[in-house]
């Protein structure tokens, strides 16, 4: 695949759930098409590592996406650091693959809680 490698020169990405998966696969190709890009996760050790192998246009601010006062902190942080946001991805969320036999409340409330109230 070809890209122009700065596309993105001087712009930042936020990519909420950006320590594995999806959200680091797109925050290496932003970074290579030269953004800077702040990753979020609940898993603060799993985010150092991310960020470490992301390299210094990385940045990490742990947190929970399903939780107001978390992303509150996320927005100042961001707001602080960077001034404002060129590019977001709500990518944060979680799928659980159970039999409708099997699906709790719970789990209905931590699914959704992710991918819909998180985004
Ligand atoms: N892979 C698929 O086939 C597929 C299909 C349809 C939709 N999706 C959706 O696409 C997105 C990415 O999928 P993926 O397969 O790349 O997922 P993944 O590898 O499991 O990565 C999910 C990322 O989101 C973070 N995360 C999860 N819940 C979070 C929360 N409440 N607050 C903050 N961060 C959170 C995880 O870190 P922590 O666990 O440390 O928080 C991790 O960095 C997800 O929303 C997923 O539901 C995926």
């Amino acid at each position: 695949m070809t890209h122009n490698g700065s596309r993105f020169d001087g712009k930042t990405a936020l990519i909420t759930g950006g320590s594995s998966g999806m959200g680091l696969a797109t925050a290496h190709r932003l970074i290579a098409e030269g953004a800077r890009v702040v990753v979020t996760g609940r898993d603060k050790k799993r985010l150092d590592a991310s960020v470490a192998e992301l390299g210094g246009q990385a940045h990490g601010i742990a947190g929970d996406a399903t939780d107001l006062d978390d992303l509150d902190d996320l927005a100042a942080a961001v707001a602080d650091r960077f001034g404002h946001l060129d590019l977001l991805f709500a990518n944060a969320g979680i799928g659980s693959f159970q039999t409708i036999e099997q699906v709790t409340g719970e789990l209905f409330d931590q699914v959704i809680g992710s991918n819909l109230k998180g985004a």
